[in-house]
């Protein structure tokens, strides 16, 4: 089966789903377990780099981002199929359900202590006008509830597919363009370094 047929089939089963009147947290369950788990596995901790850890982020940000896929605010042509099924309450339910899963943790592959990543993410790029990013998103990566999301562990090919989304524009659903003006300012070779740190923080 291709690819295609594939989402189709999924985004089938997700209508279905959202159609049952059941009570809301087993149907978030029951969608997460039956469709969600296909990318991003039943708790959250996917194993694709491409497709982003949803374990232990903030409930309030993941609702966020699926109201922002069904909108149009944010533009991925898998995710914008998904979430066009959930309703308001759906997204709410499915927030709660992988921000209450434990994050696993992940290494850095070259970025460790005293590494260019890290003095990034400790101190931003000084002479570019680069903040640090632990001021927005924790100096361990656990985000700081609601706005700003946890990074830490993400797949460090995934942040950077999102950095160079933010740094060309093409995704811009950050209020007052925070992290389309820090990824503006940053090169392939910063991206990488800082993503790769973030991957291993613990
Ligand atoms: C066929 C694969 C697939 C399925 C099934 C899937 N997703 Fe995704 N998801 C993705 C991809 C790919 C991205 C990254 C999109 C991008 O690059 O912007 C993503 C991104 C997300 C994000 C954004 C995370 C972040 O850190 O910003 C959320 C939230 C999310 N998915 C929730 C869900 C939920 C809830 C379900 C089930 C209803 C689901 N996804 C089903 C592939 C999938
Ligand atoms: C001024 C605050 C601020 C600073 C500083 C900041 N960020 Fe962000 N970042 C945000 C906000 C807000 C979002 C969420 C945007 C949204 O609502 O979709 C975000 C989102 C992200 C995402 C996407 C996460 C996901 O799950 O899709 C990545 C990756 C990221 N930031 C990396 C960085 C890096 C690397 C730095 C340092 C170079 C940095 N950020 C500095 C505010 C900040």
């Amino acid at each position: 089966m291709n690819f295609r047929k594939t989402i189709a089939l999924v985004i089938g089963l997700l209508a279905a789903l959202s159609a049952q009147a059941a009570d809301d947290a087993a149907k978030a369950t029951t969608m997460a377990t039956q469709v969600c788990v296909a990318c991003h596995t039943a708790d959250g901790n996917s194993v694709v780099a491409m497709y982003p850890k949803l374990a232990g982020q903030h409930p309030e940000y993941i609702t966020k981002q699926l109201s922002n896929f069904k909108s149009g605010a944010r533009k991925n042509p898998i995710m914008s199929g998904m979430a066009a099924a959930l309703s308001p309450e759906d997204m709410t339910n499915l927030g709660a359900y992988f921000g209450s899963q434990t994050a696993k943790l992940a290494a850095a592959k070259s970025n460790g202590a005293g590494s260019v990543g890290e003095k990034i993410f400790k101190g931003g790029i000084p002479g570019i006008g680069v903040p640090a990013c632990a001021s927005c998103h924790g100096p361990n990566g656990a985000g700081i509830p609601v706005q700003f999301p946890r990074l830490a562990g993400q797949h460090a090919e995934y942040m950077v597919t999102q950095l160079k989304a933010f740094h060309s524009g093409e995704r811009a659903n950050d209020g007052a363009k925070m992290m389309r003006t820090i990824a503006g300012k940053l090169s392939d070779q910063d991206m990488a370094a800082v993503a790769d740190y973030i991957q291993g923080l613990r």
